[in-house]
């Protein structure tokens, strides 16, 4: 099974992504609402959350990790690396690889959280892959919390949006970085504000993009979860009424959410 792991239902987004790309696969989710945001908490706190998870999605059996979170991925997936032996995909490569390779002009924002754009994650890799680009980065710690309430068309979403993409637009970037598996469910809003001519690049199918091409590399992981007979199970440390209407909205049925404590 491919373990996934989120703060929240942000990473849901990753998890169909993947069943898009890889339908065979079984996926075991896990999505930390209790202690969500990461984003605004402290590396050592985030790290803590990202161990507990990677243990629960391995004692029901992951045989890789995907970090479906970019907090997560920009704080702790080196040491995840360093402590597990199970691949561990993350977010931010595959995603910067991307913003790298189509933008023409070489300005890229990026959008995330605070434990993102704090970490500078995205900067290094861009300045390794595209030395010179010039980046502009925007923290936004307010949409995870509207996205969990499921308040993705609302006006005060909207104000909110205009004010976190102005200095973005007033850069004239030409690519623009979704650095949180929350924002694909505000992509429509965040295209018509920061305007048509620019490529939002979704770090969501991307990091799906990544596991596939992992999988094709490595055919004896993926060959041996293709046999696996299990169904997909959707972890969650709470649950809420709009947690589980965007779970199912994300999905596009209806996602049964099993309540666990980690
Ligand atoms: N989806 C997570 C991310 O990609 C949200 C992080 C959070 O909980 O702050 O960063």
């Amino acid at each position: 099974m491919i373990g996934i792991f989120d703060s929240g239902v942000g990473g849901m987004t990753v998890a169909k992504a993947i069943e898009d790309l890889c339908p065979q696969l079984p996926l075991i989710y896990f999505g930390d609402i209790a202690r969500s945001p990461y984003g605004s908490k402290s590396p050592e706190v985030i790290t803590d959350c990202c161990r507990r998870n990677t243990d629960f999605l391995l004692s029901q059996g992951a045989e890789a990790v995907v970090i479906a979170c970019n907090s997560a991925a920009a704080t702790a997936s080196a040491t995840l690396r360093q402590q597990y032996s199970v691949p561990i995909i993350d977010v931010v490569a595959a995603t910067a690889e991307k913003a790298a390779t189509v933008t023409t002009t070489g300005k890229i924002g990026i959008i995330g959280t605070r434990a993102t754009i704090r970490s500078q994650v995205y900067e290094q890799r861009l300045e390794a892959i595209r030395p010179g680009c010039r980046i502009v980065s925007q923290a936004c710690p307010l949409l995870v919390p509207l996205v969990e309430e499921d308040w993705l068309d609302k006006r005060e979403t909207k104000m909110i949006l205009r004010r976190y993409l102005h200095p973005l637009r007033q850069q004239q970037i030409d690519t623009l970085i979704l650095g949180c598996t929350h924002y694909p469910l505000l992509g429509g809003l965040i295209q018509e504000r920061i305007g048509r001519r620019v490529r939002l690049i979704d770090s969501s199918a991307e990091a799906a993009r990544h596991l596939k091409e992992f999988l094709d590399k490595n055919p004896e992981i993926g060959s041996n979860m293709a046999d696996d007979s299990r169904q997909s199970r959707f972890f969650v440390s709470d649950s809420t009424g709009p947690v589980q209407q965007l779970a199912d909205r994300i999905f596009g049925r209806s996602i049964h959410l099993e309540k666990i404590d980690v």
